[in-house]
């Protein structure tokens, strides 16, 4: 990094429901002297989130995704960059290229698959060249399953090493509910699978892989898990080819890792209507008015209360077995998809920023560029990481 960045992290997107969570986590628990600033399209806007935040001395920058200038601007003087401008596949890219270009390291909440294989594809390679680390879902899409995965490795190994092939599964349950800005996220990608599946083809057709081990998600189907007493719901979100993805570059992860990932209900009826849901939704999502109606139900720019937020809670339960040893381990932690979500993402930066960490660059996952650094901030910050049972 050069001495020409005055600022440690710039957060982009403060104005937002999420990022006015993230801007009071930093003012809250940032380290004494850190140089940052919020960035947004309205400096009106972002002085009113800067009064909200009491004493914070924090600089403002006006930004604005369809100005490339004052992205490349907000890069340059940046080491860091947290971004909450979403929906990602809309308002992403021009910040990924300016922080590729200028070799800063970027964090975002994206649960977009097709979002981020392109960036991957359109800029991985100029990041690599220019040092930036491109580290995308950060929230609760993929933090728990990435490191929990990871967690789950090392304890696993327990000091030794994986030999053989190991098979994951990660199950989560939560009672929480989500912001317009999500919803409306979640509309946009479902609304693309041939999109997503494009993507997903060019990345593969260019992506490196490991020689001798491989790492895959694999494709589960609905079951009842009688150890767990729940009925597994299989989950396609971005964190099930997030943690294959750490699993091809750490060789900790052994030969052969295949993980798969799932929502897990009580009941079958649960279960089934969820399966009928997401397919429903999906469906949906391909007829314009439909889709909509659908956008036109939740808006930007709002989310849960936060008594709401304060009764919400998340758990994600792997269970692991490598070469006839078994493990079951726990993540949890309060509301998921914000106070969480905010948590972690300011975490992710302030430890791009100032830990100690592995050599990396261009697109890499929480695990790779982060493991155990990351791991010990969050623990420490409240989210438990726990074995269950070692068998
Ligand atoms: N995966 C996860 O775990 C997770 C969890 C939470 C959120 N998210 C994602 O995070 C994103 C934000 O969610 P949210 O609920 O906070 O959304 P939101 O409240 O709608 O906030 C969106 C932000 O983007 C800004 N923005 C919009 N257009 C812009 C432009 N042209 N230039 C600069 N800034 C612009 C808005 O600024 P103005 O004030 O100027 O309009 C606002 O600050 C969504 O994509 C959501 O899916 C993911």
């Amino acid at each position: 990094m050069t001495s020409s960045r005055d600022l440690d992290i710039v957060l982009f997107g403060a104005t937002g429901f999420t990022g006015g969570l993230v801007a009071g986590y930093l003012a809250e628990h940032a380290p004494e002297g850190l140089r940052w600033a919020l960035a947004g399209r309205s400096l009106s806007r972002l002085e009113a989130v800067r009064d909200s935040l009491g004493s914070a001395d924090v600089e403002l920058l006006q930004a604005d995704v369809h100005d490339s200038s004052s992205l490349a601007a907000l890069a340059a003087r940046a080491r860091v960059v947290i971004t909450t401008v979403g929906p990602y596949l809309e308002y992403g890219e021009p910040l990924v290229k300016a922080c590729a270009e200028a070799g800063t390291d970027y964090v975002d909440l994206t649960g977009e698959p097709e979002f981020v294989d392109r960036m991957f594809v359109k800029y991985d390679a100029t990041a690599r060249a220019n040092g930036a680390r491109i580290v995308h879902a950060c929230g609760f899409d993929s933090i728990p399953h990435d490191l929990g995965a990871f967690y789950t490795v090392r304890e696993l190994a327990a000091g030794g090493e994986i030999s053989g092939p190991l098979t994951m599964k990660g199950v989560v349950r939560s009672n929480a509910t989500f912001s317009g800005g999500t919803f409306h996220s979640a509309l946009g990608q479902m609304s693309r699978p041939r999109e997503m599946a494009a993507a997903s083809r060019e990345r593969r057709a260019i992506e490196e892989r490991p020689v001798g081990r491989r790492s895959r998600a694999a494709k589960p189907s609905l079951g009842r898990d009688r150890e767990l007493g729940y009925w597994l719901l299989p989950l396609p979100t971005i964190d099930p080819f997030i943690v294959a993805r750490s699993g091809r570059a750490l060789e900790a992860y052994g030969p052969a890792f295949t993980y798969s990932h799932f929502a897990g209900t009580k009941t079958l009826r649960f279960a089934v209507g969820g399966v009928v849901g997401v397919g429903a939704l999906a469906l949906a999502m391909q007829v314009p008015p439909l889709r909509a109606k659908l956008g036109e139900r939740v808006k930007q720019g709002t989310g849960p209360s936060e008594g709401r937020r304060e009764k919400s809670w998340f758990t994600v339960d792997f269970v692991a077995e490598s070469g006839g040893r078994k493990i079951h381990t726990k993540v949890s932690g309060g509301d998921p998809g914000y106070t969480e979500t905010a948590k972690m993402l300011a975490e992710s930066a302030l430890c791009l920023a100032f830990d100690t960490l592995p050599e990396t660059a261009g697109s890499v996952t929480t695990a790779v560029s982060m493991g155990d650094a990351l791991l010990a901030r969050l623990q420490a910050a409240g989210i438990r990481f726990e074995v269950v049972d070692a068998g």
